[in-house]
């Protein structure tokens, strides 16, 4: 019998899931914003300066940042005033509308006053994720054309000097008293004098609000465009997925340098004007419960990672702590083992909550919501506004139960609006119309849930670290016992993916429990751990298409018991 939980919360902000599909109107969304009325469209002002003088959200939290050594709390009213300082020292160093503005930061409130403060001036932010290192902080600089990059001192050697003709200044965070180059300034002495006042630049909702970059297939970064209207989708998704109300406290962990960070943990809540918090430094369980106690956090955004590191051994440390607070929890990134989801209930009377979006898509796309039952294993389904459908080659829609490629009918407001520089790219994710291609394989049940199962172009999200295919068929194939060699991902029940082979072996060997020992040993004494296959399957013959590459959706359906 399939596993069904019931909903954790029939009364939450999205109630009937059904209905709300059915009579879902972009337009309804859009009267929530002052822009509907007053025609002045700019993000930064929606998300902090409408509450600034409102007297009880005024007075919130929109930033409650902690790490080992600092605590800072920031209310959305001196969000205003902070993020109008910034703006007006990229006025001064003469930012214009469009400059690109590199923000390079580990997680502080800077990070999140620059973000605001370049939506001010109708400047373009590129975040960056901390651990960059050399060569991909310069092809991100180099890709955008920034202008400006925020900084630290410590960072900054990380910012490679050649090649950067269009870098004219860097502001660094944390370099007070130090001697600085012609082109450096320091963000505290320039944020000192600058004025509190500054008259926002006012935009076109699909004038362009920040440029992020997400690994490609290739190796190579690619920058998502996204606009001020993607605040649309970042509303109802914090409110029906995310289910905030007026006196939660969200945290989000991830770092504001990938997509989940800067919608979730920064302009998501920030619309609904809900308190957030901020948890700088490394992962430390002790830290991060006392951070859940001590700020009463009530909704939590996170990752299959931080679960499975609980999980065990973090469960005893737990219980020293009160983490009765959190009332709704929530999962992306990686696949979410349906074990972690039964988990979730036990330690925290609540379910663990999938969700299923991309960079490309902006918000979030597919989830499970809190007034809905959860089939563990499942990411959900599309949120009342999107269609969501498995397609084949050709963008032809697959009945339920059959393995294709996860696409949304485009046209959702924080769909991406171009890769940077790469306009073919761009368009081949729209080539099969009207559909965006996701490049995620997933099949749908008969109820309208999805199952993610990898990605069309076989990369792997191994521990957070994409691996490829085709190096571990290679590195299989050089045992002599193998013939032919086919990997696929799947969900493991504890790691979020597992790699699993198929293998087709040489005459004269046979498939035994010791051969599959054995290959497992020559993995992992010749390669490295991560792409050791938990799983060894025979078979005898790996499906190849005229090519000579390996049909890996083949591989899959075997694997489900699905139509091949
Ligand atoms: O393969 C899917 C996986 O993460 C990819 C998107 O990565 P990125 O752009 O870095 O994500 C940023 C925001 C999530 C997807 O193509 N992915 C995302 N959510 C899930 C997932 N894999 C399994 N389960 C999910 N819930």
């Amino acid at each position: 019998m399939e596993n069904i939980l019931p909903p954790a919360n029939k009364d939450a902000n999205l109630r009937d899931y059904r209905q709300a599909r059915q009579s879902f109107d972009w337009k309804e969304v859009e009267q929530e914003f002052s822009w509907h009325h007053t025609g002045k469209v700019n993000m930064a002002y929606e998300a902090i300066d409408r509450h600034a003088d409102d007297p009880t959200r005024g007075q919130r939290f929109c930033l409650i940042y902690e790490d080992e050594n600092r605590t800072e709390k920031i209310t959305y009213h001196q969000m205003r005033d902070l993020s109008n300082k910034f703006a007006n020292v990229l006025r001064k160093l003469g930012v214009e509308k469009g400059d690109r503005v590199s923000i390079f930061l580990p997680r502080c409130p800077e990070y999140y006053i620059a973000m605001v403060g370049c939506a001010k001036v109708g400047a373009i932010f590129c975040p960056l994720f901390e651990a960059l290192m050399e060569v991909a902080v310069g092809e991100r600089l180099t890709d955008s054309e920034a202008n400006v990059l925020v900084t630290t001192p410590e960072m900054a050697r990380r910012v490679p000097f050649i090649d950067r003709p269009y870098l004219r200044h860097i502001i660094l965070v944390g370099a007070k008293n130090m001697a600085l180059k012609s082109s450096e300034v320091s963000w505290e002495e320039e944020m000192a004098r600058a004025p509190y006042d500054f008259d926002i630049e006012w935009v076109d909702l699909e004038d362009p609000l920040y440029l992020i970059y997400a690994f490609g297939s290739t190796g190579n970064p690619k920058g998502a465009l996204h606009v001020h209207r993607d605040m649309v989708g970042y509303l109802i998704t914090a409110q029906w997925v995310l289910d905030l109300r007026d006196d939660d406290v969200l945290w989000t962990t991830a770092d504001p340098g990938w997509i989940t960070g800067t919608v979730y943990g920064a302009f998501a809540p920030w619309l609904c004007g809900v308190e957030n918090l901020v948890r700088g430094g490394r992962f430390d369980l002790e830290g991060w419960c006392r951070s859940i106690q001590s700020h009463r956090v009530t909704v939590w955004y996170t990752a299959p990672t931080v679960f499975q590191r609980l999980m065990g051994k973090g469960e005893e440390l737990m219980k020293g702590y009160d983490l009765h607070s959190l009332r709704h929890i929530l999962s992306v990134g990686e696949p979410l083992a349906s074990e972690v989801v039964y988990w979730g209930r036990r330690v925290f009377g609540t379910p663990i909550h999938d969700t299923w979006w991309m960079t490309e898509t902006g918000m979030i796309m597919i989830a499970n919501y809190p007034s809905m039952p959860i089939k563990p294993g499942a990411i959900g389904k599309p949120l009342p506004g999107i269609v969501a459908a498995v397609v084949d080659p050709q963008g032809e829609e697959l009945p339920p139960l059959t393995l294709g490629e996860l696409a949304i009918k485009k046209g959702w407001p924080a769909m991406m609006r171009g890769i940077w520089h790469d306009e073919e790219l761009y368009r081949e994710y729209f080539s099969r119309e009207p559909w965006y291609i996701s490049g995620d394989v997933a099949y749908m049940d008969d109820d309208g849930y999805f199952y993610f199962q990898g990605r069309e172009d076989d990369l792997i999200k191994v521990a957070g670290v994409m691996v490829g295919p085709t190096e571990i068929e290679e590195a299989l194939k050089g045992h002599p016992a193998v013939a032919d060699a086919g990997i696929i991902s799947k969900p493991d029940p504890l790691r979020g993916n597992m790699i699993k082979a198929f293998i087709a072996l040489k005459p004269g060997f046979f498939p035994t429990k010791r051969l599959k020992e054995e290959l497992i040993e020559y993995m992992k004494k010749h390669f490295s751990p991560r792409i050791v296959p938990k799983e060894i399957e025979f078979r005898s013959n790996i499906p190849r298409s005229e090519e000579g590459t390996v049909i890996r959706r083949v591989l899959k359906a075997w694997e489900l018991g699905l139509p091949a």
